[in-house]
């Protein structure tokens, strides 16, 4: 049986290449040889594609040893990946087919929509959400407010554009404060990982987490604080049909789940999975398919909630989640009876599956010549 060509693509140019080479190292290990071929596709921090059988220890290293570049061909005619050298006297290096992406970026220009459109240009399979649920999923501010409108219980929240310059206007704060109160979780709209994400309990602390907020996005969501709240995440797997995991909890050792909780200062705890009765698991579980269905996304998605009492808020949906061998997503479908590599060759099924989908609709309307015939 022929061998599925499957590029792996990681590293990317957002903050989060780092763990994205630790979770694609992961995959890489863990696709089944006899099933596939894996292919390296090294995203440098300034967006230069390596295809080369090396391409994760040189970004590892931060040293890119070929003078190759690799060029994904937006006409689906080509359906491959072209190999250039602009040092040599014939630029043309070659070009590598492949049959399905697995796109391991997490954060911007990998899992916000853009790469994902680029994928349906070049008219070849890929995991994951597609370019809507993927865009939608990263912005904090679209996805509360399709949440809220499909009755999902979210936090309160407002959301600023740079424009509004809430954090010169006393008015705008003192509104802000009315309408939210102390403490307040201030967000960059379209990151992730915590980058730019400040708690604040006063009006001087507000104004400068909004200064933050700014200087990564042109839009920020300042949420009410759930105090004391407890962190279940929930993974989803499917298109049409989706199914959840058994929920599983972070607790954080410290203030809340920041950058250094979650990269740096590793004692966090995973609790899989996690105790809650069994009521409440149910309940997050239909939670975590209903929000995965609100912003149109299909593949994976982990799904993030805040618990106080017995108050289920969702707070987001992840669709590359962390994929190390200890992260949540896997380890949550493992405790669900889904081993690392059934989860994979899930996905890419799922992929190839969703793309022959797609093939058989209508691209064309009927010619309306044709059509007055028929009618
Ligand atoms: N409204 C909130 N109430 C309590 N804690 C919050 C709230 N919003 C964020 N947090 C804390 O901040 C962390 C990061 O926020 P989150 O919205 O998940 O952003 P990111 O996309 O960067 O992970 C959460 O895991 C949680 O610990
Ligand atoms: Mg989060």
């Amino acid at each position: 049986m022929k061998k599925l060509r499957v590029a792996v693509l990681f590293g990317g140019r957002s903050a989060e290449h780092e763990v994205s080479l630790v979770s694609a190292a992961s995959i890489i290990n863990a696709l089944d040889p006899n099933h596939y071929e894996p292919v390296l596709i090294g995203i440098t921090h300034n967006g230069r594609w390596i295809v080369h059988e090396k391409a994760l220890q040189m970004l590892q290293q931060g040293k890119i040893e070929t003078n190759i570049s690799a060029f994904p061909a937006a006409d689906p005619t080509v359906r491959s990946i072209l190999l250039l050298d602009y040092t040599a006297a014939d630029i043309f290096a070659g070009e590598m087919e492949i049959d399905v992406i697995f796109p391991v970026l997490h954060g911007t220009y990998g899992e916000d929509g853009t790469m994902q459109g680029l994928f349906e240009l070049m008219d070849i399979p890929y995991v994951g959400a597609g370019v809507l649920g993927s865009a939608v999923g990263m912005d904090k501010v679209i996805q509360k407010q399709l949440f809220a409108f499909h009755r999902l219980p979210v936090v309160q929240f407002l959301s600023f554009t740079k424009n509004d310059e809430p954090q010169k206007a006393p008015d705008k704060l003192a509104e802000i404060e009315a309408r939210l109160g102390y403490p307040m979780f201030i967000k960059p709209a379209n990151l992730g990982s915590s980058i730019g994400v400040t708690k604040a309990i006063g009006t001087d602390e507000l104004k400068k987490a909004i200064g933050v907020a700014f200087e990564y996005d042109r839009k920020i969501i300042i949420e009410k604080s759930v105090e004391n709240a407890r962190e279940i995440e929930i993974s989803v797997l499917g298109s049409d049909e989706l199914r959840a995991s058994v929920p599983g909890e972070v607790k954080p050792t410290r203030e809340f789940y920041d950058y250094q909780a979650k990269y740096e200062d590793t004692s966090s705890l995973l609790n899989i999975p996690a105790n809650l009765p069994e009521n409440m698991k149910k309940n997050a579980q239909q939670l975590a398919i209903k929000a995965v269905k609100a912003i149109d996304c299909s593949g994976m998605a982990r799904v993030d909630f805040l618990l106080t009492g017995d108050q289920l808020y969702v707070s987001e949906v992840n669709t590359i989640p962390g994929f190390t061998k200890i992260s949540m997503y896997p380890k949550l479908w493992e405790a669900s009876g889904l081993s690392y590599s059934q989860l994979l060759d899930e996905l890419i099924r799922l992929a190839m599956e969703k793309h022959q989908q797609k093939k058989q609709l209508k691209t064309h309307a009927t010619k309306i010549t044709d059509w007055y015939k028929n009618n």
